[in-house]
């Protein structure tokens, strides 16, 4: 995947791209895109009005975000499709296909799959830190199984299970999910809401943490 124009890709990215070519099943594609100073130039004149993130750096992480996705649009045939933000926040994709964006301090990824074949996918990536001990008891909750023994790491794939979830459930349902609503089992890779929702988890823990939520027809 090219790190864009006249730029070759930098090496965190041809390292994370690796692992996200292993990463998702048959029927979806992931990119990533290291962020870049002055990405919110590649903002097409359809997104401005609903990307409305005033702090450039955010702006230009949503913009890489969807610079990766119209990577993976060209291969339906759809590479300058706009990619614009609903009220919710949620992304809205060109007719019979679905997606998710996500972006870290450094590092944007974009999945994609058709609406035929996925009911709906959530994303989201995370540095490999451990989880902030204040934030484990909000995050982990005694529905959630980990691995033994377990640490602050496997944690912050549990919050980046839950953020990928809540991204893949919310276009469906609309409803806004606590950490509390989101049962994870990390040995299993799979996720179930309070509302039933059952989602299959694909996990990357190298070279960053990525989560890709998948809910089947
Ligand atoms: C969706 C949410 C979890 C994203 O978290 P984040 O750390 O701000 O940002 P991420 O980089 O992980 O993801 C951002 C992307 O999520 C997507 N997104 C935002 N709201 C969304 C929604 N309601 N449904 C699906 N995707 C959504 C967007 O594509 C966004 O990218 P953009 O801002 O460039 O358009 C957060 O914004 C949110 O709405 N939280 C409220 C609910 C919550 O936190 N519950 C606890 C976790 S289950």
């Amino acid at each position: 995947m090219s790190a864009g124009p006249g730029a070759f890709p930098t090496p965190d990215e041809a390292a994370l791209q690796a692992a996200l070519d292993h990463l998702a099943p048959p029927g979806i594609r992931i990119a990533c895109r290291a962020l870049r100073a002055g990405d919110a130039a590649h903002l097409l004149p359809e997104e401005a009005g609903s990307i409305t993130a005033r702090h450039p750096a955010r702006r230009d992480a949503s913009v890489a975000a969807r610079w990766a996705a119209r990577q993976l649009l060209k291969a339906h045939g759809l590479g300058e499709a706009a990619i614009p933000r609903a009220p919710s926040g949620a992304p809205i994709w060109p007719a019979g296909l679905t997606g998710s964006l996500a972006h870290d301090e450094t590092m944007a990824v974009a999945a994609l799959g058709r609406i035929d074949v996925m009911g709906s996918l959530g994303v989201d990536v995370e540095p490999p830190e451990p989880l902030s001990p204040d934030l484990l008891p909000l995050v982990v909750t005694a529905a959630d199984r980990l691995p033994e023994p377990s640490d602050l790491l496997a944690a912050r794939l549990v919050f980046c299970a839950k953020e990928a979830v809540y991204k893949a459930v919310y276009p469906l349902d609309g409803q806004i999910l606590d950490y509390g609503d989101i049962a994870v089992d990390l040995p299993l890779r799979r996720a179930t809401t309070r509302s039933g929702r059952q989602l299959r988890l694909f996990i990357c823990t190298v070279p960053r943490l990525v989560v890709l939520a998948v809910m089947e027809v």
